[in-house]
């Protein structure tokens, strides 16, 4: 029996995490702690709220007294951490919150585990879910490795470095066994509408400008979420105590690029003249510090785990496109209400 501390489950990749826990293991518990920020929905997880192997925790991971009775009460044996504050916009905003959330609540995790499991390290795993954006901006060559030097540039990315050399810090001061992995951009199912797929294919479905940042020809490496989910399983399972794994696709696109797929998608499914959404784009002001190139290199994932994508683009773009076209509902309650002023603020574009 495992006790696995989920952090973040509500949201985005965490919701995936989880699901496929409880599903793929019945015989473990995964107690889900979430303090539900805007990017936190239970909705996300309707589908396996009722399982025996499953506990949600409305908690703050910052909250250190309340972070350690949960190690407590549920006898947590390891972690697998992924709240965070996430969107690099909102971090140039308001970079507080993420100096808090994604470094002082990582810390508030990591001295828990330590405190709880008290040096008895044996069976016991605090893996740390990070980003590839730790290691900067690449130009028109090359490709991220764990080797690469940290070299952050946005507050969001800053935040995320820093709980990353915590990580390590207790590995090697207390060896607290952790495990770190770095992945690219992901895409997929029940992804907040801020960033930029789920944000475009909703703006094209309502006929409403799309905002390309500057020229719109930086490029991202995109991943589909379930394979995300996948790795998180298998690093989780296999993967060298003290190890860092980097997660990516091998499949970069510029933005224009993928945002004329994202169109010629929609149009196709909703039976729209082809190109008829082309007219939205909207080239508007240059995010601040905006990285030109991310690219991961994930052959040692490959080569020591045997994790490989399963799924091509074309098909998770579509499995992507279809899935927020038939949960309009799902869509509608998240863009309601804090969030529709912040996209108006944000984009000054009012729909
Ligand atoms: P998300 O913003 O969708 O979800 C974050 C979740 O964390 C939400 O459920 C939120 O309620 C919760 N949370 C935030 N602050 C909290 C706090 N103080 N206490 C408890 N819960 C809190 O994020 P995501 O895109 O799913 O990213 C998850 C993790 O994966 C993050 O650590 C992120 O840095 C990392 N990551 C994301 C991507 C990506 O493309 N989205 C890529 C690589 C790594
Ligand atoms: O690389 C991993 C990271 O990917 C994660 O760590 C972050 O949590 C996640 O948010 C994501 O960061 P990005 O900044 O790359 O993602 P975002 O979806 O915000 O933007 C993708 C690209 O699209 C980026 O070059 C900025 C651009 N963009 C984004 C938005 C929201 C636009 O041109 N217009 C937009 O409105």
């Amino acid at each position: 029996m495992k006790n696995i501390l989920v952090t973040g489950g509500a949201g985005f990749i965490g919701s995936h995490v989880v699901r496929l826990l409880v599903n793929k293991y019945p015989e473990y518990h995964i107690v889900n702690m979430d303090v539900l920020t805007y990017a936190g929905n239970l909705a996300n997880l309707k589908d396996v709220e009722d399982n025996d192997n499953y506990t949600f925790v409305k908690c703050d991971i910052c909250d250190f007294d309340n972070v350690k009775k949960v190690f407590i009460d549920y006898e947590i044996d390891s972690v697998i951490h992924l709240a965070a504050e996430s969107h690099v916009d909102r971090s140039i905003k308001d970079p507080f919150s993420f100096a808090q959330t994604n470094i002082m609540g990582t810390l508030s995790l990591l001295q828990a585990a330590k405190q709880y499991w008290d040096f008895n390290w044996e069976d016991k795993l605090f893996y740390h879910v990070s980003t590839d954006e730790v290691y900067g901006s690449l130009g028109e060559e090359g490709l991220f490795t764990e080797k690469t030097s940290y070299d952050p540039h946005s507050p969001y990315s800053a935040s995320k470095a820093s709980s990353d050399h915590f990580v390590r810090a207790f590995q090697d001061t207390y060896d607290l066994p952790t495990v770190i992995s770095n992945c690219s951009n992901n895409y997929g199912s029940y992804q907040f509408p801020e960033k930029l797929i789920p944000l475009f294919i909703n703006n094209i479905v309502n006929k409403k400008p799309l905002p390309v940042y500057g020229k719109g020809e930086n490029v991202r490496d995109w991943l589909f979420v379930d394979d995300h989910a996948k790795a998180i399983d298998l690093i989780f399972h296999k993967g060298k105590q003290g190890d860092t794994y980097n997660i990516g696709g091998f499949n970069e696109w510029k933005n224009i690029d993928l945002i004329k797929v994202m169109i010629a998608t929609v149009d196709r499914l909703l039976e729209r003249e082809v190109g008829e959404s082309n007219d939205l784009i909207t080239y508007v002001k240059d995010r601040a510090g905006h990285d030109l190139r991310y690219a991961i290199d994930s052959t040692k994932l490959k080569n020591e785990l045997g994790w490989e994508p399963s799924l091509q683009f074309e098909e998770g773009i579509e499995k992507t496109v279809k899935w927020y076209l038939e949960n309009i509902e799902w869509m509608d309650n998240v863009t309601s209400g804090n969030y529709k002023s912040y996209y108006d603020e944000m984009y000054e574009v009012k729909g």
